[in-house]
């Protein structure tokens, strides 16, 4: 378990919303050279993945305008989404930010796009940015 081999917090993904996959994608593949990986779709949205070092960009294209990334790209336009962050201990860490008061968009862990568990915070608590945790 991650409790006995900490690896302390890290960027895990950033999650930029997309009008357009197909248009954006050989940008970060063949202009900067980040190898692909295979993402699941989720929240409405279709994912690809491509890897910067141990961490990965998120390019999130809206399935249907009323998913989350669809009602990002209507009111914000294209840009960064979030930001993932993996812990060491999600479940403790997401104990930490409700008794700090922090406001939780997922009260309880769920499977996201790289199959792990993570849970979002809610950008009025972090600095106004859309913050999402996950397991290592
Ligand atoms: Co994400």
């Amino acid at each position: 378990m991650s409790a006995s081999s900490p690896r302390g917090t890290r960027i895990a993904h950033i999650g930029i919303a997309v009008p357009a996959l197909d248009a954006i994608l050989p940008f970060y593949r063949d202009v900067l050279g980040m190898p692909e990986v295979p993402l699941d779709d989720a929240d409405g949205a279709r994912i690809a993945g491509v890897a910067a070092g141990e961490s990965l960009v998120e390019l999130l294209e809206s399935e249907q305008p009323d998913s989350p990334i669809g009602k990002f790209l209507a009111k914000r336009g294209a840009g960064i989404h979030h930001v993932c962050f993996a812990v060491d201990d999600l479940d403790g860490t997401l104990a930490k930010c409700k008794s700090a008061g922090l406001r939780l968009i997922d009260e309880t862990p769920r499977i996201g796009a790289e199959g792990k568990r993570i849970a979002f915070l809610h950008p009025s608590s972090t600095g106004g940015v859309l913050v999402e945790l996950s397991e290592h």
